[in-house]
């Protein structure tokens, strides 16, 4: 029927994110050679590091290396990676030019936009509708109506590796909205 046909044009929630996803990267690399890094991106991602954790990745689908990234990434630095379930996740490089301890995922609350990090207003803002979290992803204007996903960092072996986070958020003093 027909509105099967136009239901059949409307893209999974998947991927949207990824689509989205892809825009801000597209903005955030330079021009050339972009098509290659963004096919490899998308590659299964390797496990590694036990239980549930994954290798982060960069735009080139190659697992983030810390003392590299630390070369190329400043004090205070948001960038993303490929993180838990393929979401945009940003790694943050803190004030001691070390990869803090937890990343955020970069999946907007209210619509499921990639939110941006506006390095000059120290906050993400998603250009979706307006919603703005501060630097470590707490929501501080909606229509958001939660902060950004926590996941663990760590480093193993010179490469970092995200976890699901299932504790306390340390910005809320809440139970994790998203496990
Ligand atoms: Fe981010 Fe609506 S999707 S404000």
């Amino acid at each position: 029927s027909a509105s099967a046909a136009a239901g059949a044009e409307v893209p999974s929630p998947e991927k949207r994110v990824i689509m989205n996803w892809l825009l801000v990267g597209a903005a955030a690399l330079p021009v050339t050679g972009l098509a290659v890094p963004y096919i490899a991106f998308f590659v299964p991602p390797s496990t590694g590091g036990g239980g549930d954790s994954i290798a982060a990745k960069d735009a080139a689908g190659n697992d983030v290396v810390a003392t590299k990234w630390l070369k190329e990434h400043r004090a205070g630095d948001r960038s993303l990676t490929q993180g838990l379930k393929s979401d945009a996740t940003y790694l943050i490089v803190n004030d001691k030019s070390e990869i803090e301890k937890f990343g955020l995922n970069a999946v907007c609350t209210h619509l499921g936009c990639v939110v941006p990090w506006n390095t000059n207003e120290n906050k993400f803002k998603c250009p979706c509708h307006g919603s703005q979290y501060n630097a470590q992803g707490k929501v501080v204007r909606g229509p958001a109506p939660l902060s950004l996903a926590l996941a663990h960092a760590d480093i193993k072996d010179d490469v970092v590796f995200f976890s699901p986070w299932k504790e306390t958020d340390f910005r809320t003093g809440q139970n994790p909205w998203w496990t």
